[in-house]
């Protein structure tokens, strides 16, 4: 299965506020370890520091030392970068700070991941004219991220089909629902495809179409009355050879 696109966590270290009498001022450092490969191969430590919004001196792991953005920035990061302890310590901040959160991060939140429960149900009944409506709903999946199809014959349809958003139920599961309207044809095969982090493979669900309805019509009414008057003969005979046997 496809892994979310991007993964990034970051905590603010240090938050320092200078209230003046009308607006605040913020001077803050913000870390981020961001990354999207499963095997953190390509993660990238962010060290930036903020005045207000304004990123004034930033180390990124792939550059390898501070860079400074304004001139207070550019003067910090000349100092920063002549000292071999400090550059030392933020080098090592993708083994050392990010990677065995992120260890954490995918033990405790990615690999939780609950299949939904997929259930077919027919919205109204089409002919050879009037098309029918098929509902393929997706109950009680975690995480949100999930893709749901529709199969003709195997062949994914893409007209005629619509989806509400996903829902969250309010208790960390989400549940979707996706139509299909499409004119029935003798032999098709209708199926609904489910994509998520909780199989190990796209899920086929097929839809079997519900018998017809039994009806009772004159010509049925008279054969089963024949039928039952020949039940009736067969037993009154049989009750009249024992009688007689006796
Ligand atoms: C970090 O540096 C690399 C190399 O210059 C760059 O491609 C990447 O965009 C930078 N990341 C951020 C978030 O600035």
């Amino acid at each position: 299965m496809s892994l979310p696109n991007l993964w990034s966590f970051h905590h603010i270290l240090m938050l320092s506020a200078f209230t003046s009498t009308a607006n605040g001022y913020y001077n803050y450092q913000w870390t981020q370890c961001i990354y999207s490969s499963s095997d953190f191969s390509d993660m990238v430590f962010l060290d930036g520091y903020y005045f207000n919004k304004y990123l004034y001196l930033q180390f990124n792991s792939t550059v390898g030392k501070f860079v400074g953005f304004t001139e207070f920035g550019v003067r910090y990061a000349e100092i920063w970068n002549k000292n071999p302890a400090i550059l030392q310590h933020y080098r090592a901040e993708v083994d050392r700070f990010c990677k065995p959160n992120a260890v954490l991060y995918k033990k405790d939140i990615h690999d939780k991941a609950v299949a939904p429960v997929v259930k077919l149900s027919l919205v109204k009944q089409g002919d050879s004219r009037h098309p029918s409506l098929l509902m393929c709903s997706a109950y009680d999946f975690y995480p949100e991220k999930i893709k749901v199809s529709w199969l003709r014959d195997g062949v994914v349809v893409t007209s005629d089909v619509t989806s509400t958003e996903k829902m969250p139920n309010g208790d960390w599961y989400y549940q979707i629902h996706t139509e299909l309207e499409y004119i029935p044809k003798a032999g098709e095969k209708i199926s609904c495809m489910v994509e998520h982090a909780g199989f190990e493979k796209p899920m086929i669900y097929d839809w079997n179409p519900p018998l017809p309805e039994f009806e009772w019509n004159t010509p049925l009414l008279f054969t089963a009355g024949v039928a039952a008057l020949m039940l009736g003969i067969i037993i009154a005979a049989a009750g009249f050879i024992y009688y007689k046997s006796k």
